[in-house]
């Protein structure tokens, strides 16, 4: 028994039964209107089944406008909680936390024609959200989480990293704005806290919030972002913070911070009862001992979760664990319950899968594969 098989306690609801939670991954098992298909608890129920024991959806769009790909999960109609009920009830059936991450892509929305944003864009062609429109977008989120909840999720993740509209308000390049919701650091902050606060007025006293940030890339600063974070633990009103590093253990691109792991700069906040966990390389039973060894509550794991679904088994079972990695089959993926809609988006993600060549069309998120940099969507991407 180590700590990974102890569970954690949250302020609100259920307890994690372990310390490995799969991060949130865009799958695109869905259907076009978002509505959940088998595909996607297939994936999903096989990781609770493997000892994954939170498990986070796919990104799933608050609003139509906001959805980052056509096939992912919808949280922007009640015609979805039938679906997400399912799949609430499938993870949870394996004795797994059920959370979904709520996000709005705001200017990689892939509704090409609809992009908002905190400010125009010129690349994206997204327009800034009238100030008068922002407080439809806050209710849409919350009302969001409302239909997770309806479904029974244990709670939501909002997805506050890798240059999504929460990270396009927060970033001091992308928000340009003059008014109350752009200038100051306070101010592109309060898009993210007044979705918080919608929230936890639109859910139950036990519903979970946890927020996702990055700290670096996508137009973020890592002191600007330290300070979010400072501030979400002394308001206490959201249960978990996640930290999207992808190498938890790298040195901070900013030359002003101290040449330790970007984890250690936000798992050394004292942080009482809120919980943190960090995500990014996080595959050998070295890297997973370094990051509890820093502090984290728990493992966010992403790319192992595809590779081993019982990936949380068998680190407990071998400590040392230093698994097979990439690039690795198609027929493989699918014998992991990988189905065909998610091979198809690897086969974008380049280095991933060896015997298949990307679709005709689709353009790689990075141009040489490289685990650091989930590089912002190009524009024309080509199915979608
Ligand atoms: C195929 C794929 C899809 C992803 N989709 C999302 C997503 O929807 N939301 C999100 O916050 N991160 C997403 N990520 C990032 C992962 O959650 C994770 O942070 C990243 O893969 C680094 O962790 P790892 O080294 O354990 O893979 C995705 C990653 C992959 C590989």
């Amino acid at each position: 028994m180590t700590v990974l098989d102890t569970p954690l306690s949250f302020m609100r609801g259920r307890p994690l039964p372990n310390r490995f939670v799969l991060a949130p991954m865009t799958n695109k098992q869905s259907a076009l209107d978002g509505t959940v298909l088998d595909a996607e608890v297939n994936w999903l129920v096989r990781r609770a089944q493997g000892g994954f024991g939170g498990i986070v959806t796919s990104e799933s769009g608050v609003e139509a406008r906001g959805r980052g790909f056509a096939t992912e999960p919808g949280t922007h109609s009640d015609a979805h909680i039938p679906g997400l009920t399912r799949l609430a009830d499938a993870i949870k059936a394996e004795g797994s936390l059920a959370t979904v991450q709520l996000n709005h892509a705001g200017m990689r929305g892939y509704r090409a024609e609809e992009r908002v944003s905190s400010s125009d864009d010129a690349d994206t062609g997204a327009r800034a959200l009238r100030e008068d429109e922002i407080p439809g977008v806050i209710a849409a989120w919350a009302s969001a989480a409302a239909r997770c909840e309806a479904a029974g999720f244990d709670g939501v993740q909002l997805h506050g990293a890798h240059g999504y509209l929460i990270g396009q308000f927060l970033s001091g390049t992308l928000n340009r704005r003059r008014d109350d919701w752009g200038g100051s650091p306070e101010n592109r902050a309060r898009f993210l806290f007044a979705i918080i606060d919608a929230i936890r007025a639109s859910t139950g006293p036990e519903f979970q919030l946890g927020v996702r940030l990055s700290p670096e890339r996508y137009g973020q600063d890592l002191f600007e972002i330290t300070a979010v974070v400072e501030r979400l633990i002394d308001e206490r009103k959201v249960d978990s913070i996640d930290m999207s590093l992808w190498d938890a253990g790298k040195f901070p691109d900013d030359e002003r911070a101290d040449r330790a792991p970007i984890m250690r700069h936000f798992l050394r906040i004292p942080r009482g009862a809120v919980r943190m966990g960090v995500t990014g390389r996080i595959r050998t039973g070295a890297s997973v001992r370094a990051a509890l060894d820093e502090g984290s509550d728990y493992l966010a794991i992403g790319k192992a979760g595809i590779l081993y679904p019982d990936f949380p088994r068998m680190l407990l079972q071998d400590p040392g664990l230093e698994p097979e990695w990439l690039p690795v089959s198609a027929s493989y993926l699918r014998s992991q319950s990988v189905g065909d809609g998610f091979i198809e988006y690897l086969t974008t993600w380049k280095g991933f899968i060896s015997d298949e060549a990307p679709p005709e069309g689709s353009a790689p998120f990075v141009s040489a594969w490289s685990d650091e940099v989930h590089g912002i969507k190009p524009v024309a991407v080509g199915a979608e």
